[in-house]
């Protein structure tokens, strides 16, 4: 592959996977089985990032194993019905389509394994998404490290990726030990768990004890924010995920007033509420009836966007919540999420229920934000207010 012996894309995706073997010393190459592709957004790729693209579409590139997409900057569907210029679509449906034509298949979701799409304890995957890959490794038990757009790939054309990193049984160990003593649930509780948690131990990997249960909405919110606010790609949760292979003698404590201050400085001053954004991570099957059950006989005066996979979404128009949730004026955002569609300027201040969002609002869009519960976020959207 490397000689260019199976063609020009083939080579040039080789030695990006070389390079990176490289760089982290890895010492052979594996088979992937799957692969999720993350920089689908012409927001975030712009004209260069097409180039690139549609040149590897036209050497003939080709995956080798099946490989996913993750959200693109707008619902490929209803793209009008958003607010997006017949320009972005135009260059977003390029982008979508020099995927297809290498056989990446259309996905446009960061919860793979919420559609059909799970990796199996310790199969070898080449993610890209953040909170996918700390899902698949944490709870799933597969095999990833966080890819980079151009290196996942490379390993869709190659069907292989470097042996370094997570895919080492060596480096999956836990690096301290967490205590918790919260007994609070639900989604924005343990947003701000993964928040306070991120902060306090960076990107080592924690075996996180004290915690009694956990759904798999709360493991994936979790996901999500331990990545984003801490950086490591797994993490162990005493009865709950995997047991670690050796429990860590550093010890360190989060406490209840370390959460609620993570939940606290998600929440800036400002009241009037303009934009609400739910579905980060993508919702599952499950949080699209809660939404429905919400929302039922609700009429919503600001802009309401629920993320989902076309496929979740799909479920639910066949179980009747789609038209409970149209009527009340909220919209599916489905292919794409507030962080990689292109709403830099278009609204002041966004309400949500999802921790990682925050950042994203903040520092990629400049709003300011409202974090708290479905209801709260519901509430705002009904009345254009937050009420904590
Ligand atoms: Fe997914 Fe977008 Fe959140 S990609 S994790 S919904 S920022």
């Amino acid at each position: 592959m490397l000689n260019g012996g199976e063609g020009e894309a083939v080579q040039k995706s080789m030695e990006i996977l070389v390079a990176l073997g490289e760089i982290y010393g890895a010492e052979e190459m594996i088979s992937v089985s799957s692969v999720q592709i993350a920089g689908v957004s012409y927001h975030n790729l712009g004209d260069a990032g097409l180039e690139y693209l549609e040149t590897l579409a036209g050497m003939e590139a080709r995956t080798r194993v099946p490989a996913m997409l993750n959200p693109a900057g707008m619902d490929m569907q209803d793209w009008r019905r958003m607010g997006i210029s017949a320009e972005f679509a135009e260059k977003q449906q390029r982008l979508v389509d020099a995927f297809i034509s290498m056989g990446v298949i259309p996905t446009l979701t960061c919860t793979p394994y919420l559609i059909g799409r799970s990796p199996v304890v310790g199969e070898h995957i080449a993610w890209s998404e953040s909170s996918a890959v700390t899902y698949a490794n944490s709870v799933l038990g597969a095999m990833t490290n966080r890819e980079g757009g151009p290196s996942a790939l490379a390993a869709a054309i190659t069907g292989r990726t470097s042996k370094y990193g997570m895919h080492l049984e060596s480096e999956r160990r836990p690096q301290v030990t967490v205590g918790v003593t919260s007994e609070s649930s639900g989604i924005p509780a343990f947003g701000a768990l993964g928040k306070a948690t991120g902060s306090k131990i960076g990107n080592r990997i924690p075996y996180i004890c004290g915690i009694r249960k956990a759904s798999m909405e709360e493991l994936k919110t979790f996901s999500a924010s331990i990545a984003t606010y801490g950086g490591t790609p797994l993490f162990y949760m005493q009865g709950i995920t995997r047991e670690p292979p050796s429990i860590p003698e550093e010890y360190v404590q989060i406490h209840e007033e370390e959460i609620q201050d993570a939940f606290h400085s998600l929440n800036d001053d400002e009241e009037k509420v303009d934009f609400v954004s739910v579905g980060c991570p993508h919702c599952s099957k499950d949080e699209l009836k809660r939404i429905a059950e919400a929302l039922q006989g609700k009429k919503l005066k600001t802009e309401f966007w629920i993320a989902v996979s076309r496929e979740v979404k799909e479920d639910a128009d066949k179980r009747g919540y789609t038209s409970i949730i149209e009527d009340s004026g909220a919209k599916f955002a489905c292919d794409t999420c507030m962080a990689v569609a292109p709403l830099k300027g278009r609204f002041k201040l966004m309400a949500t229920d999802s921790a990682k969002a925050c950042y994203y609002a903040r520092g990629s869009n400049g709003f300011k934000t409202r974090f708290g519960s479905l209801d709260q976020c519901i509430e705002a959207a009904m009345t254009g207010e937050w009420r904590s």
